[in-house]
């Protein structure tokens, strides 16, 4: 190679340095144009606008993705109105921004306790942190920007306090999507009593996450099982720190303060190309701070949505009937101290932590109990670490405030309570066996009353009376007032019957849970379907009523949306959307149709579903179990975005629990799980089972019920559970895909189903991990043996029940009432 060549390259290996480094010296400034990326091209650095603004900011953003995504702006408050900017770093070890005329717009902090760097240099590590520091001194960090978060909380970064200096490191959200300043939003470590998470809208408290319990934080999803991240909370004598690690390498994956004051977890998804959120709170009004006042309870799920305590009442009996609840709730029967006992309470957001003292050392909830009693002014006591077998005692003394019901990861408190405190009338007795009983006992009355009401209706054609005693919602069910507040709109008989055609029999798409369902066309052209109550269903009227209830208050992509409602006479009808491709079992299981299901459009009808059901479970307002999750219940648009449907079986979980038992088992053959079926327990993860039977009926094409191979008595379950022990799923395929799939993404969905079958519901995962194992490469736990994987195994507690199954609604549809 000659010389000019020798200095071509040098030259040519400068460049390339000079733009890819990751370092800023005294020297070597960058100018606005020029980045810094760290050393493996996770972030970058350099100067940007946001996109209705010319101000120019120095920040962090994610190299590799197109979405412009800043998790970290310098100059927040103080933008550059030009592009003159020049980053640099001077002694004795201060990064500062200038501007055109060399003025300092901005400049890291240099604490006077900090050893000056004769040689400072500015680096971007490849977790998004900018250190300065000594250029001869690797493990002393001068500054970092990971001590001066704005909106984002990235792996690595330590919230909280240092009680030497006393400086909070805290998130902040930006004040708008074009105005990285400081905005209305922060949350914070707060240190006061046990640590716990606030969300506070200037000084204001808005949104309490709620102590750390061990494994997350008390009032927000239990996340302890989520693939992606670990939480923790430390607590030093000079410290509390809280931080988030990512698990592996594989994903991107950030938390953010929206401008609006919204907490939203995210990952990066490749495939669509933007970030998926999948964690985003408050979740509800039963969020914010104290709604309910002191002792006072809020569930999403009922109407109103606040309650005292059980044996507390309202403080001022007037106001609350008034829907002011600031006042909330006393005991009924006054506390004495000596001889006062404990009562529990469970599935709830643990009170504010603020007025609190705590115990490491004590191990069982025995000890705790001891200290508290001989404490008067301790009003409750729980476990403080609920990890492993727990540990640790939180006591509570002043008011109880900011208690909601959690519908899956809802904790247990015991509240003292007067010696002469009856025991046995509340719902959250002290023991399982009781609460279930109670449970069936009231969802038997309350359905009961509704019965008789609707009975009323039939009868004499006109609306209940009010009766102030009884739920308003529950009286007021057809009622024009109800379903105006449950915002659905009233159809007119004429309205359907045109539409309709009279009912005409070349309308009728097929029967429903509860009768016959219409295609109509409006006269605007709208097509719509139409759920006829049949006359003669008395189940119906209880599942029309509950379809009403839940599903107008429902909106979501993957859910079949509710146009309105239609009650005339002895007329009941609900109108939804018409869905053209109708329903996925209908193409799935029928020979010809199936190929037009390629396998694209079956791990998006997978991943639709995924989404609706996460969205029940815990994105909701109302938190839902569907309960009758089965491919005839999913639709499918001109799109082939699948919808969930049929809402009749659906019970709103806002209760002070995690499951419920039933002693009227309805569901469907195939896909209900062993818990539901033979103990008639049923919670989210019961769905859970029913999406795994889903995905694989998607993946193979054939039903699971009904399936049989000739070499086993394995069920389709069973049979994906010995092909995933052979390692060759590939085998579960339906022949009709033709090796058009991707392999990789087709083993992860069985293997996704797999977990979701299995026969332990605490082993099975949540929606938001399946959503998000969908949807990110990341290694996945070991599949267990499913539940119902032979099928024998369905059949054999059906002897023990006192009657036969029925077949109520259509052949599909069982129905039992246990014998217990
Ligand atoms: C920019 O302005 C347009 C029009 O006012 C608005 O629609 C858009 O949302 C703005 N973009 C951002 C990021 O604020
Ligand atoms: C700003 O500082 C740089 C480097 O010290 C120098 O080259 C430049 O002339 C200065 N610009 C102005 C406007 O003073
Ligand atoms: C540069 O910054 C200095 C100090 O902040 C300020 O006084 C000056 O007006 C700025 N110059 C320009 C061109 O913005
Ligand atoms: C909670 O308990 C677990 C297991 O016993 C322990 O590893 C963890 O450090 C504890 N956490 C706190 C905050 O005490
Ligand atoms: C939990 O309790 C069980 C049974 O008492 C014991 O065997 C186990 O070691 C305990 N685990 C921890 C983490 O303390
Ligand atoms: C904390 O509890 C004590 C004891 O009941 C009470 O006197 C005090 O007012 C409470 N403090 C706050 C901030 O609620």
């Amino acid at each position: 190679m000659d010389e000019f060549g020798m200095q071509f390259l040098l030259i040519y290996f400068l460049l390339i340095r000079s733009t890819a480094s990751d370092t800023i010296t005294t020297s070597a400034r960058i100018r606005d144009g020029e980045t810094l990326i760290s050393a493996n091209g996770v972030f970058e650095l350099g100067f940007f606008n946001l996109a209705n603004s010319t101000n120019r900011y120095v920040g962090i953003w994610y190299s590799k993705i197109s979405v412009p995504t800043y998790v970290w702006v310098a100059n927040r408050e103080s933008p550059l109105t030009d592009r003159s900017g020049v980053l640099t770093v001077r002694e004795p070890g201060v990064l500062a921004i200038l501007n055109g005329t060399n003025g300092t717009v901005w400049s890291s902090a240099f604490t006077p306790a900090t050893t000056p760097a004769p040689n400072p240099t500015a680096r971007l590590l490849d977790s998004g942190n900018l250190i300065v520091k000594d250029a001869d001194d690797d493990d002393n960090f001068i500054w970092q920007s990971f001590d001066y978060p704005c909106d984002t909380l990235l792996s690595g970064i330590r919230l909280g306090w240092n009680y030497v200096t006393g400086i909070e490191t805290y998130i902040s959200s930006w004040k708008s999507d074009d105005d990285p300043a400081k905005g209305q939003y922060s949350s914070h470590v707060d240190p006061n009593g046990y640590p716990q998470m606030l969300l506070k809208k200037g000084d204001i408290i808005q949104y309490r996450i709620g102590p750390w319990n061990g494994l997350w934080w008390s009032g927000a999803p239990d996340t302890s099982n989520d693939p992606t991240y670990t939480l923790s909370l430390q607590i030093f004598p000079n410290e509390v720190r809280y931080t988030e690690g990512i698990i592996g390498d594989s994903v991107l994956s950030m938390s953010r303060l929206n401008p609006n004051g919204e907490g939203v977890r995210s990952t990066w998804n490749d495939r669509t190309n933007s970030w998926a959120s999948y964690t985003n709170l408050p979740v509800d009004n039963c969020d914010n701070y104290a709604r309910c006042g002191p002792h006072g309870s809020c569930n999403a799920g009922t109407s109103p949505s606040c309650g005292c305590l059980d044996r507390f009442v309202p403080r001022d009996p007037e106001s609350w009937g008034r829907t002011d609840w600031s006042d909330g709730c006393v005991r009924r029967i006054a506390l004495n101290c000596a001889g006062d006992k404990f009562l529990k309470y469970s599935g709830i957001k643990l009170p504010d932590a603020r007025n609190t003292t705590y115990n490491v050392e004590r191990r069982s909830l025995a000890d705790c109990q001891v200290d508290c009693s001989r404490d008067c002014s301790c009003v409750a006591y729980t476990q403080l670490n609920i990890s492993g077998n727990g540990s640790g005692c939180l006591f509570y003394h002043g008011d109880l405030i900011d208690i909601r019901a959690m519908a899956s990861s809802g904790q247990d408190i015991y509240i003292r309570m007067a010696a002469s405190e009856s025991v046995d009338v509340a719902s959250n007795g002290r023991n399982r066996e009781r609460t279930k009983t109670i449970t069936i006992a009231s969802i038997t009355s309350v359905a009961s009353v509704v019965f008789v009401c609707l009975i009323l209706v039939y009868v004499y054609g006109r609306r209940p009376k009010k009766d102030l005693s009884m739920n308003d919602e529950v009286v007021g069910l057809f009622s024009a007032t109800h379903v105006k507040e449950a915002e659905l709109p009233f159809f007119s008989l004429p309205t359907v019957l045109k539409a309709t055609d009279n009912f005409s029999n070349k309308n009728k798409l097929g029967e429903g849970g509860f009768g016959p369902v219409y295609r109509g066309v409006l006269e605007d052209g709208h097509e719509i379907a139409v759920k006829r109550l049949s006359k003669t269903s008395r189940q119906g009227v209880n599942e029309l009523r509950n379809e009403v209830m839940l599903i107008a208050k429902l909106q979501h992509r993957n859910l079949v949306r509710t146009l309105g409602f239609c009650a005339q006479g002895e007329e009941y009808m609900l109108i939804y959307e018409y869905m053209p491709n109708h329903s996925l079992d209908l193409m799935l299981f029928d020979k010809e149709k199936s190929r037009l299901l390629d396998w694209q459009n079956r791990f998006n009808i997978i991943n639709g579903i995924a989404k609706g059901l996460l969205y029940l479970h815990q994105d909701s307002r109302l938190r839902i179990v569907h309960r009758d999750l089965k491919a005839s219940n999913i639709l499918l648009d001109a799109d082939m975005i699948p919808k969930i449907s049929d809402f009749g079986l659906a019970r709103s979980f806002g209760g002070n629990q995690t499951e419920a038992q039933t002693r009227r088992v309805v569901g469907t053959y195939g896909y209900m799980s062993p818990e539901y079926a033979i103990d008639g327990l049923f919670s989210v993860k019961s769905d859970v089972f029913s999406f795994g039977v889903l995905v694989l009926e998607l993946v193979s094409g054939n039903r699971n019920r009904g399936f049989l191979l000739k070499e086993h008595n394995l069920n389709l379950l069973g049979h994906a559970w010995s092909l995933y022990k052979e390692d060759s799923l590939r085998k579960l395929v339906d022949p009709c895909l033709e090796e058009a799939f991707d392999l990789g993404q087709v083993e992860r969905a069985i293997h996704v189903g797999l977990l979701c079958v299995q026969n332990s519901p605490d082993d099975r995962p949540n929606m938001s991990s399946v959503v998000f194992m969908l949807g990110n490469e990341v290694a996945l736990p070991q599949a267990k043996q499913p539940g119902f994987f032979t099928e024998r195994d369905i059949s054999i507690d059906h002897s023990s029940n006192s009657s036969n199954p029925t077949a109520s609604h259509n052949q599909l549809t069982i129905t039992w009432t246990q014998g217990r």
